[in-house]
């Protein structure tokens, strides 16, 4: 695969520096987890890379599920409405779930997957995000485990797409021709 900059992107964080960054995240959930059983809630697609790693990191015992959504009114009016598209296999009722995110933008997509989880009686629920851009966000989201706040670009690689291309550049890059 060419170069990032051959690509015409820029890099934001280097694969080093995001795997170093997960690393310490799984440090800080088994800390906190301490030996007890945890259950992953990866969001369909972006965030797939992020759970991967994140899921080999852990010394616990782990099981994972996914959830698919798509949400309407980006880039227009946001309406903050989220449907799920592929909702999970499993119920989550008495588990110690963790939501994985790649990002965290206008909060839309969590905020509302938070309350739907919620609802469905999990021990405890918290979320994990990758990437946090805090200039966008319109909802609140109570996000537990954030691997890096960044400032309002549009990024691609590390699974977040652009047109569903990028997602399999290791490094997280900006493209620069695009507005967030
Ligand atoms: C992206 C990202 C989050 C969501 C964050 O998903 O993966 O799920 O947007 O945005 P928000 O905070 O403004 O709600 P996208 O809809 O691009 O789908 P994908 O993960 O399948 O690429």
């Amino acid at each position: 695969m060419p170069k990032a900059s051959q690509q015409g992107l820029k890099v934001l964080l280097r694969h080093s520096r995001i795997r170093q960054r997960v690393r310490q995240l799984a440090r800080q959930i088994e800390r906190d987890y301490k030996g007890q059983p945890l259950h992953l809630i990866c969001i369909l697609k972006g965030a797939c890379i992020f759970l991967a790693d994140l899921l080999r990191e852990l010394k616990l015992p782990v099981s994972v599920d996914f959830i698919a959504v798509s949400s309407y009114g980006k880039g227009s009016l946001p309406s903050g409405e989220v449907r799920i598209t592929k909702d999970l296999d499993q119920s989550i009722e008495g588990l110690n779930v963790i939501i994985v995110e790649d990002i965290l933008d206008t909060g839309l997509t969590l905020n509302y997957l938070y309350r739907i989880l919620q609802s469905r009686k999990p021990k405890t629920l918290k979320i994990a995000a990758l990437l946090d851009k805090p200039a966008r966000r319109i909802k609140e989201v109570p996000v537990d485990y954030i691997g890096f706040k960044i400032p309002d670009a549009f990024v691609v690689g590390y699974g977040l797409d652009y047109g569903e291309r990028y997602r399999n550049l290791p490094d997280v890059c900006v493209v620069p021709t695009v507005e967030a």
